[in-house]
């Protein structure tokens, strides 16, 4: 089998799907010709206090200069009921959400009714302590159904949440909370990864004290371990809720209003609050949760993502819920307590339908297929992958091993932007290719462009944009709309620019390359290197820092540094490590640098700029096509990096 092999829909797959190949053309071409239309009876697929009249009102900006993006508008709704309160009746008593800890003896089920009970008694306790429609309340919780409470109490409320991966640091606790200015954090006393513990409050607390904008905080009793309680301010959980009524009147909230903040790396600047709303967003996780991974009534569906990314919102909690799912949280790692768990877990809890990343598959792939091969895997239906592009030869190992040729693999295409998958097959529709996201789902217009912004047509590599807008996209960067329009409007007028490259081939199928910008994806995270580079210059010792991704066998991404000292400071290992470290505490493990290269002098052009591609090169050991070097301010200083390049 080669990259081009095309694997075929399976007749048995194709025959139960909700979607088949004529289907697929069929809801393409209406939704491309007639979104109106199209989307108004989607929109049916949520629960909505006013049914919506208007459908789609959007402006890219190309004549106007004015980006605007509404969905349904006119219409009312609160998330959280089409999450919980309409499926009690039918399935008030069916498991909503399966809990598997770290440990593999600890587990939890959580019923619908339950968990609508639980949401409502933290909504009530969050209105007790002042919390109303509109305000921003900070998630920094690890993977436990609280998680999930504490955002469908959120949006039971209408506050908007936004959510901190548990691995950031209190510096970047700090200026989330910062940026969107919230009012409640929402924490636990730890959380537990891979055997090991990480101080959630005390990180809080750490970050808490530059974030006067936060007036209580909850935290959930976890692990037990001990940590400093704030008289006035810190609430446990258990005290908040315990004795709150198990109903809590659902705010209505305009189609419009916002959802969720979430925080993502771009290529410049600080993270910025990508902005989503109720009602598409709504629609667009439940659209495609169903029909990418053709779900079913009954199934148990397990997405390995963590809450803290635009995964975990979209296909562990609204996605999944809003289609009445049994949906999996999982606390721990791939490879803890041994390299079997994810397909132990899968055969404990009888999994449908298993949603990861390349990164888990390259790793696991390393120990090879015995590990896999002692477990039965007999439930799976349809196998996931998400966060950058996999390669041919992993996705014939998720396929072949894991699935034993008898899964599709839906490899799925999108962004923390977009919110929810843009770019799939559907498993009873599309063949597939390995490392092909395939075909755009209905309603969405992948194009690609040069750097002029010229349009290419046929078989071809480019810039990826989108023509038109879909329900499920962002609507604006929190605080700052200008931003939002800079960033995703400006390069190529009239489109929305992913920031991805990609390559459409004669079939028509696209395959994502990976970013064409400055945000490095590592182990499916992004991060910008604007962001590392300033955590490094932060650093007493350092004059200058640049930041570039290389290859890296599991992680996709690697992120390696260059790193002028100041003058007197001397290179040695000792200040590697402490570099190293330092950017963990600055930002979190995940921006560690894998590579530090000590740098006399950064090329740069004569008008000061790093030349970026250059350092890219070095990196990824391109020594041999360094390409034009003359416009460099000092050419010697590349003849220096290439020789004492690092790995
Ligand atoms: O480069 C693309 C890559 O991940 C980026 C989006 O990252 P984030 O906003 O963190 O969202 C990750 C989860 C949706 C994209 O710009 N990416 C995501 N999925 C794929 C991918 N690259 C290739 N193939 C994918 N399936």
């Amino acid at each position: 089998m080669t990259e081009t092999t095309l694997i075929a829909v399976k007749p048995e797959i194709a025959a139960r799907a909700h979607v088949d190949a004529a289907g697929y053309k069929a809801m393409y071409a209406e939704a491309a010709d007639n979104p109106d239309a199209f989307w108004a009876k989607e929109a049916g697929r949520i629960a909505w206090m006013k049914a919506p009249g208007l459908v789609k009102n959007v402006d890219f900006g190309a004549t106007s200069g004015q980006v605007s993006i509404k969905w349904f508008e006119d219409g009312v709704l609160n998330a959280s009921v089409s999450c919980l309160d309409r499926h009690l009746p039918a399935r008030g008593d069916q498991v909503a959400i399966i809990w598997e800890g770290d440990d593999p003896a600890s587990d939890a089920k959580v019923t619908y009714r339950e968990l609508h009970a639980r949401v409502c008694q933290l909504a009530n306790a969050m209105r007790g302590l002042g919390v109303t429609k509109g305000d921003r309340v900070c998630i920094y919780l690890p993977m436990i159904v609280e998680a999930a409470v504490a955002m469908l109490a959120c949006a039971r409320i209408g506050a908007v949440h936004s959510i901190v991966f548990g691995g950031f640091s209190p510096d970047s606790l700090a200026s989330r909370i910062q940026d969107s200015a919230c009012a409640l954090l929402i924490t636990a006393d730890e959380g537990r990864r891979g055997g090991r513990k990480v101080p959630l409050k005390a990180n809080a607390d750490e970050a808490l004290k530059t974030c006067p904008s936060i007036r209580h905080v909850i935290v959930a009793r976890n692990t037990g371990g001990a940590v400093a309680m704030q008289e006035g301010r810190d609430h446990w959980w258990a005290a908040a809720c315990d004795g709150q009524p198990k109903e809590a009147a659902p705010e209505p909230m305009g189609a419009e209003d916002p959802l969720f903040i979430l925080y993502t790396s771009g290529s410049t600047g600080k993270p910025k609050g990508v902005l989503h709303t109720t009602g598409g967003y709504m629609v667009w996780a439940s659209f495609t949760h169903q029909n990418v991974f053709d779900y079913r009534e009954g199934e148990i569906y397990w997405c390995t993502a963590d809450v803290g990314w635009v995964t975990g919102h979209t296909y562990i909690v609204y996605g999944p819920l809003a289609n009445g799912a049994t949906t999996l949280m999982f606390e721990g790692v791939p490879n803890y307590p041994t390299v079997s768990r994810f397909w132990e877990v899968v055969d404990k809890h009888q999994v449908n339908i298993f949603y990861t990343a390349p990164t888990a598959i390259r790793a696991l792939m390393r120990d090879g297929e015995a590990p896999v091969k002692r477990t039965s895997r007999a439930s799976l239906r349809i196998l996931g992958s998400v966060g950058e592009p996999i390669n041919p030869e992993a996705w014939l190992w998720y396929y072949r091993v894991v699935g034993e040729e008898r899964c599709p693999i839906v490899d799925t295409w999108w962004q923390t932007e977009t919110g929810g998958i843009l770019i799939s097959p559907l498993p009873g529709a599309i063949a597939q290719k390995p490392g092909s996201a395939t075909l755009p789902l209905p309603g969405v217009k992948p194009a690609l462009v040069d750097n002029e912004g010229n349009f290419l047509d046929g078989a071809t590599e480019g810039n990826l944009v989108l023509l038109d807008s879909w329900p499920g996209q962002m609507r604006t960067v929190y605080g700052d709309h200008e931003r939002f329009v800079q960033t995703y409007f400006s390069t190529f007028k009239g489109t929305y620019f992913t920031g991805d490259g990609a390559r459409r081939d004669a079939d028509g199928y696209w395959w994502i390359t990976g970013r064409v910008d400055d945000v490095i994806n590592v182990a499916g995270h992004r991060m910008g290197t604007a962001e590392v580079e300033s955590a490094l210059v932060a650093h007493p010792k350092v004059a200058e820092a640049a930041v570039v991704g290389m290859p890296h066998e599991i992680k996709g991404q690697g992120i390696y540094a260059y790193v002028t000292l100041k003058t007197g400071e001397e290179p040695s290992e000792a200040l590697r490590k402490e570099l190293v470290a330092w950017v963990r505490k600055e930002i979190g493990p995940i921006a560690s640098p894998d590579a530090i290269q000590w740098a006399p002098g950064l090329p740069k052009t004569r008008s000061g700029k790093i030349m970026r591609r250059i350092l890219r090169k070095i990196a990824a050991n391109e020594t041999d096509s360094l390409g034009d070097t003359s416009t460099l301010a000092d050419p010697g200083v590349v003849q220096d990096l290439v020789e004492n390049r690092v790995g």
